[in-house]
């Protein structure tokens, strides 16, 4: 972006803001992922074909038994793309367009339509796929909807040393994002300042209520996500309602995924879309519980239990228990629409 924040001018030709060095970067970034993803309107101002230029990165894929480009992936609600634009027509690679059209009309080479209904079925339909690292490359419509719902491990921003002040078009204010966003680290490369960010609580908080949209869906309990995080925001284990049979709430998937997977979880942060149950209607070991017997520190939750099924003192019994416990509202309107049966 340049220093105000600008994607691009409004000029219709391609704009590089990044200098030499930093497409080099770029380069091997965008070899290191399994699929690099862009918002529709990027494939129809800028054309790109999301092909790994850089030969050796090529050959690196190659030995490490990949195909040479990752998987493209083009997200739109229109349906309006052009089939001979290079990235459907560039490379020989998978390329998946997500749509969120009920109907599948879409006739587009050598690509497969998936239809989701949120971000968070994207990237659950992905991790199906055996993608596990995907870059989002932009434009700023999708990148401030990927920051807004935390959906993410690492944010990198490369800033050019000049001020487009372009009006219309595509802008990513950064202050808007700095709660989300915790600097890790600065690198220049070039004439381009690089910034390195991991989440910050309340983008973990939002990334947990997301979560909450994958419970299959019943009126007889609560949808709530939830996830386990280092200090240094590495989501280390996640959960959500219903995920596995049987009576499985959201904390105690997560907890339970860390145990069978010998996760040190000494000082991490559980991050829930809504406060952990204590006690249980079932008379099962709470959430709250399951909590303070595991070397968890702190624990952010967004909702309070409505009061449909028990009168929930799991907040109360957390700080009882010596834990930090922050009751953060920031997800609120997320957390009660995956909830809109309580929440009319
Ligand atoms: N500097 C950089 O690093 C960089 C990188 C990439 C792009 N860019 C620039 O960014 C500009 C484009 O950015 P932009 O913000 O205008 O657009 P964008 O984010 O590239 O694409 C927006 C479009 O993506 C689809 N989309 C986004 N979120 C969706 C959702 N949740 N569900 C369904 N579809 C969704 C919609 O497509 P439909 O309209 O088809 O429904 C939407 O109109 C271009 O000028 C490009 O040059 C810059």
């Amino acid at each position: 972006m340049s220093a105000d924040g600008y994607l691009d001018d409004s000029s219709p030709r391609r704009l590089i803001l990044s200098s030499p060095e930093d497409l080099a970067e770029i380069q091997k970034l965008r070899a290191s992922c399994d699929a690099i993803l862009v918002g529709a309107e990027t494939v129809r101002k800028d054309n790109p074909s999301l092909c790994t230029r850089d030969e050796q990165a090529r050959q690196e894929r190659i030995d490490r038994g990949l195909p040479p480009d990752p998987v493209k992936v083009v997200l739109t609600s229109s349906g309006d793309m052009d089939p001979s634009s290079r990235f459907f027509m560039k490379g020989n690679g998978k390329k998946i367009v997500y749509h969120t059209k009920k109907k599948n009309n879409l006739l587009l080479p050598q690509a497969t339509p998936v239809h989701v209904d949120s971000l968070i079925g994207l990237i659950a339909d992905l991790e199906n796929r055996n993608m596990g690292r995907l870059l989002v490359e932009g434009g700023a419509r999708t990148l401030t909807q990927f920051l807004e719902a935390g959906l993410f491990d690492e944010a990198r921003v490369a800033v050019a040393p000049i001020k487009l002040g372009s009006k219309g078009a595509a802008h990513l204010p950064l202050q808007d994002f700095k709660d989300r966003l915790k600097l890790r680290k600065t690198e220049r490369h070039g004439e381009t300042d690089v910034f390195w960010y991991n989440p910050a609580d309340k983008a973990l908080l939002a990334r947990a209520t997301e979560l909450a949209f994958l419970c299959p869906p019943t009126d007889r309990a609560y949808c709530v996500g939830a996830l386990i995080a280092s200090k240094d925001g590495a989501v280390l284990s996640t959960g959500y309602s219903r995920e596995w049979e049987g009576n499985w709430h959201a904390e105690e998937i997560a907890i339970e995924k860390a145990r069978r997977a010998g996760t040190d979880l000494t000082g991490a942060a559980i991050y829930s879309s809504m406060e952990p149950c204590h006690p249980r209607l079932s008379g099962k070991k709470s959430c709250t519980e399951h909590i303070a017997d595991s070397d968890i520190a702190r624990v952010i939750f967004c909702l309070k239990e409505p009061l449909h099924f028990v009168q929930c003192r799991g907040e109360e019994r957390l700080r009882a228990a010596g834990l930090e416990v922050f009751h953060d509202l920031s997800s609120a309107p997320r957390a009660r629409t995956a909830n809109a049966a309580f929440f009319p």
